[in-house]
């Protein structure tokens, strides 16, 4: 981050601290501050088992509008506030939510956050905007959903964590396909050993369409009197305004994490979930803009390699994700765990497990050496082999696949966001996914980024979440030895 980068944060952060701060004293009273430092906020409004949790929702894009659904099919859940940056979503979300009531929505989210009414917010913006916005809506005494990947570089992941910490909040991210019970049954069959000790991961997510490689439809009346585009920018290099780069924000690095901050991190999140695994040591990535050249800087096609080391819940495995937005052949997206006793396959909400264990004693004859040796040879090979391994060390049980399908109507959604409400009713910071989970989830992809833009191999430490020094170059052309 740049150092003006670094000043609009903390220019931000405090402006919106402040300005929630003014709102919380305004209507209700007393709740002083000290300026200067980051002020945190107790939202006073008590929320007790019986009361409806009042969520707000920033950014009503796509995701905005799914999460929100989501959220309300909680019981107990009331949105009361939107704020968005182009209007016609705002009358949108006000068609959609506010049949029955007058629903507050605004271009500007510190007036959301300054509404005491308003407990927890979600915020499903860009990816640019989610450390600002988590940030502040922390110390103004929210609650947080935050949709994946939670921060959009590495080093805004610390401060979030940080924010949270201090600020006594809940907060969840929102990968949320680790709530559904395929992956809840995968976790307990490799805790339970049923596929031995995993040595790698393999998971693809290919497509060959323009929506999914993020072309969305653009409104006709996308203009500045229409949406906020300086607001958009937020931290990002000033330019004049282009309707691509605020409906399509994906396909810019300015805005977006790419393929792998919008892909990759959901196949992360499930293995970290899976395996209690925090995250590789080595992580690289090569790629390519073979198809989509609509002025996107991003690449479409991304491959990243990345290393786990052991750890006291894991052996080291190395794992391999792949995204192809160019693959006009067969595309069958699976996610492998594969161990030294099976596999897990992943498909849509089911998976198979296959168990599949080795004999103790290793065989011969067929394609091997036997054959070649003499007849006598044969005769004290046998001889020797038969010693060595009695018959039960020659059999194992048979290769077996057991289906899981998760149940008809499940939900996997709304499940996240019950066990983030669970967690707001019951004053506890903690959820399947909060910010540390998030963060070693995120680290990795955006490494992958850095490996691929910077043509490096990244090394971290998942441990301490922080990038280890002694990074090696990957140079384009191998260099000559002198
Ligand atoms: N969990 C999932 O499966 C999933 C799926 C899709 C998207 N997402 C995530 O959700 C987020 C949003 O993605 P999307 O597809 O909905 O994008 P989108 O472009 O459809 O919507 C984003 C909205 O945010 C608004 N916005 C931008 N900056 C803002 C600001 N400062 N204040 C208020 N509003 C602002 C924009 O006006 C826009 O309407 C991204 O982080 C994305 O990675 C998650």
């Amino acid at each position: 981050m740049t150092p003006s980068r670094r000043d609009f944060l903390r220019t931000l952060s405090t402006a919106s601290a402040l300005a929630a701060a003014g709102g919380v004293q305004t209507v209700m009273g007393n709740v002083p501050t000290s300026v200067g430092a980051p002020a945190y906020i107790p939202n006073l409004m008590r929320v007790s088992p019986n009361d409806k949790i009042r969520i707000a929702t920033i950014g009503m894009g796509i995701q905005g509008n799914y999460d929100t659904m989501a959220a309300l099919r909680n019981p107990d859940v009331e949105l009361v506030a939107v704020a968005d940056l182009y209007d016609g979503r705002l009358e949108h979300a006000k068609t959609a939510y506010g049949k029955d009531k007058d629903l507050f929505a605004t271009r500007d989210f510190r007036e959301v956050l300054a509404r005491p009414d308003v407990d927890a917010v979600l915020v499903v913006t860009p990816d640019h905007w989610h450390d600002h916005i988590t940030i502040a809506a922390l110390q103004a005494g929210k609650h947080v959903y935050c949709e994946k990947p939670m921060v959009q570089h590495i080093n805004e992941g610390k401060p979030v964590i940080d924010a949270w910490k201090k600020s006594g909040k809940t907060m969840q991210v929102g990968s949320q396909r680790i709530s559904s019970s395929a992956f809840q049954e995968a976790k307990r069959m490799v805790q339970a050993g049923d596929i031995g000790q995993i040595n790698y991961i393999e998971s693809n997510n290919d497509r060959f369409n323009a929506i999914g490689a993020w072309n969305y439809s653009i409104p006709p009346d996308a203009s500045l009197t229409t949406l906020d585009w300086d607001r958009f920018l937020g931290d990002a290099p000033k330019r004049p305004f282009d309707a691509k780069r605020f409906f399509r924000w994906r396909n810019y690095k300015d805005y977006g994490t790419g393929v792998a901050g919008d892909l990759f991190i959901h196949l992360i999140t499930g293995v970290h979930f899976v395996t209690n695994a925090m995250g590789p040591t080595r992580i690289f990535s090569s790629g390519n803009l073979a198809y989509w050249k609509d002025g996107r800087d991003v690449p479409d096609i991304m491959t990243s390699v990345m290393d786990y080391p052991k750890t006291a819940d894991h052996e080291a495995f190395q794992m391999v994700l792949r995204v192809n937005f160019a693959n006009a052949g067969k595309i069958s997206n699976v996610t492998r765990i594969i161990g030294n006793e099976g596999q897990i396959e992943f498909s849509e909400d089911n998976l198979i497990l296959t168990k599949h264990k080795l004999p103790v004693a290793p065989g011969y004859n067929g394609y091997d050496s036997y054959f070649t040796f003499t007849e006598p040879v044969k005769e004290e090979f046998k001889k020797q082999y038969d010693a060595q391994y009695p018959p039960e060390t020659r059999t194992v049980e048979p290769v077996k696949e057991v289906r899981f399908n998760a149940p008809k109507g499940e939900d996997p959604h709304s499940l996240h966001f019950a066990d983030f409400f669970k967690n707001v009713r019951a004053g506890s910071q903690g959820t399947i996914e909060d910010p540390v989970f998030g963060f070693r989830a995120a680290a990795p992809v955006l490494a992958s980024n850095q490996s691929y833009f910077e043509q490096k191999v990244v090394h971290w430490n998942p441990e301490t979440m922080t990038m280890k020094t002694g990074e090696t170059r990957v140079a384009a052309t191998p260099k000559k030895k002198k």
